[in-house]
């Protein structure tokens, strides 16, 4: 087991499962203390169990909803000017069409993806800064470097999290380059979670094939002609959690099979 994040204590969102749950095992193989965040108080335990199983010294779950403003404003304020590393991985990736792609639906998916993250480093940051040391890590997509048919709102709140990203970036080294806090993005292609399977399911259900047939269409769609694992992913954030930060500061990793 490695210690490199031995004393660190790191917030994840999204942690009940998928890339979340792959990127909580890699900071507790790391020894980091967690914090997990989800909605779903039985994946959170499940996940508490497994990493305190990893050597993780200690873990504590929060059941949020993270379109609620109130419930992410406590997160914010409790938890997130707490922590050394905070992962932002919490997402949703809804499909439709331009004109059914309602109110709700745009506001709810800002919401998740990309105002809670905003909110959580705008808690985290100052804090980080007054320590000297911080990584914060925001899980985008391919979807906020490019445009993808019929997930308008979906890379809007992609786009602006990697615009997020960037922009803070320059703020630190515009404001605190003495400190060592970074904020990076990494941008996954086609990741095989229950995101990708919903996708397939419902691309299986509109053209009558079958759904190994829409998962394999996905699989293509990425440069390495395969689907992503979330420990792919996992690996990423703790390569820029744990690496010297060297150039990595408001960058947008594009993780697409290739090399990663
Ligand atoms: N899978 C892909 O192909 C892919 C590709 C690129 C980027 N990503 C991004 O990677 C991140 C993780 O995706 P994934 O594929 O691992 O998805 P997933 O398997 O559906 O997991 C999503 C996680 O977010 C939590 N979550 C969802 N809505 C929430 C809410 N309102 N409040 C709090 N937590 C919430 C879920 O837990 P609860 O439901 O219990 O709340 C779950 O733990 C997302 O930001 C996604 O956009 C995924």
């Amino acid at each position: 087991m490695s210690t490199e994040l031995d004393g660190r204590h790191a917030l994840v969102t999204g942690a009940g499962r998928g890339i979340g749950l792959a990127i909580a095992h890699a900071l507790a193989d790391r020894g980091a203390r967690l914090t997990l965040a989800a909605r779903s108080t039985d994946a959170l335990e499940a996940a508490r169990r497994a990493c305190l199983e990893r050597g993780s010294p200690l873990v504590n779950t929060v059941s949020v909803n993270l379109t609620d403003r109130r419930a992410l404003e406590n997160l914010a304020r409790r938890g997130a000017t707490q922590v050394d590393i905070l992962v932002n991985n919490a997402g949703a990736a809804p499909s439709s069409p331009v004109e059914r792609t309602d109110d709700l639906l745009w506001d709810g998916t800002m919401a998740l993806n990309a105002f809670a993250p905003f909110a959580l480093c705008r808690a985290a940051l100052p804090t980080m800064v007054e320590r000297g040391w911080g990584r914060i890590v925001n899980v985008a997509s391919t979807a906020g470097l490019a445009g993808y048919a019929y997930t308008a709102a979906y890379c809007a709140s992609k786009h602006a999290l990697v615009g997020v990203t960037r922009a803070l970036g320059a703020e630190i080294d515009a404001r605190w380059k003495h400190a060592d806090v970074t904020v990076n993005a990494v941008c996954p292609g086609f990741v095989d979670t229950d995101i990708v399977q919903a996708a397939a399911e419902r691309i299986a259900q509109l053209t009558g094939g079958d759904v190994a047939g829409a998962r394999e269409r996905l699989a293509a769609m990425n440069p390495g002609g395969r689907l992503l694992t979330p420990e792919d992913v996992a690996a990423a954030v703790a390569r820029l959690v744990c690496e010297d930060p060297g150039d990595s500061q408001g960058v947008a990793l594009e993780l697409d099979g290739t090399g990663d």
